[in-house]
């Protein structure tokens, strides 16, 4: 299943736009999760790195989304979502540059990706986060998602 061409959308008070990554732009992208991985890494309970994944595979992988967001022309934040034939997906590698949150920048985001994902035929949207993300846990309940599983870590060495 391939999902539409992209196409650029407004949303919120301050116009911002939402438009998909590209090899022209993937390097936006890889500069907002490095910032989104230092910031994971540094958190207690930091994530095992095994779900990251490059930008350009990402762009190669046709049930993969890769979204910017842009206030004017500068790019402020990023989503990605993977998606399969169960009609689940799963958001990952999202962020927003500390100057522009509390802008409907996220929402803006997940907002897109929810649309394209249906198109492509999803059903329903997940998202992960650590405990200890605390903004994570607000604006993804903000925005509408149920905690619903918890994942148990244990140190071995
Ligand atoms: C989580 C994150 C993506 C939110 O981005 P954002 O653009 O600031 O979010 P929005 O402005 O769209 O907020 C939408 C709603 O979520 C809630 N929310 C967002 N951040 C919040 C915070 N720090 N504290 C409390 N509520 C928050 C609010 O209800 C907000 O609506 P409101 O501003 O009208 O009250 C951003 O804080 C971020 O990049 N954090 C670091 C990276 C990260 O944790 N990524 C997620 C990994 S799972």
């Amino acid at each position: 299943m391939v999902i539409p061409a992209p196409e650029a959308t407004t949303a919120g008070p301050e116009e911002i736009r939402i438009v998909r990554a590209d090899a022209r732009t993937k390097s936006d992208v890889a500069r907002m999760r490095r910032a989104l991985y230092e910031y994971l890494i540094s958190l207690d309970d930091a994530p095992p790195p095994t779900w990251r994944c490059t930008v350009a595979k990402d762009l190669e992988n046709q049930r993969c989304i890769v979204l910017i967001a842009r206030l004017g022309d500068i790019p402020v934040g990023t989503l990605t979502a993977n998606w399969d034939s169960t009609g689940w997906a799963m958001l990952r590698d999202g962020w927003v540059d500390t100057g522009f949150r509390r802008k409907g920048v996220a929402r803006a985001l997940i907002n897109a990706v929810q649309r394209e994902l249906a198109a492509a035929g999803a059903r329903y949207v997940a998202a992960k986060y650590q405990v200890s993300n605390h903004s994570a846990a607000a604006a993804w309940t903000s925005l509408g998602f149920v905690a619903n599983t918890e994942i148990a870590r244990k140190e071995i060495g």
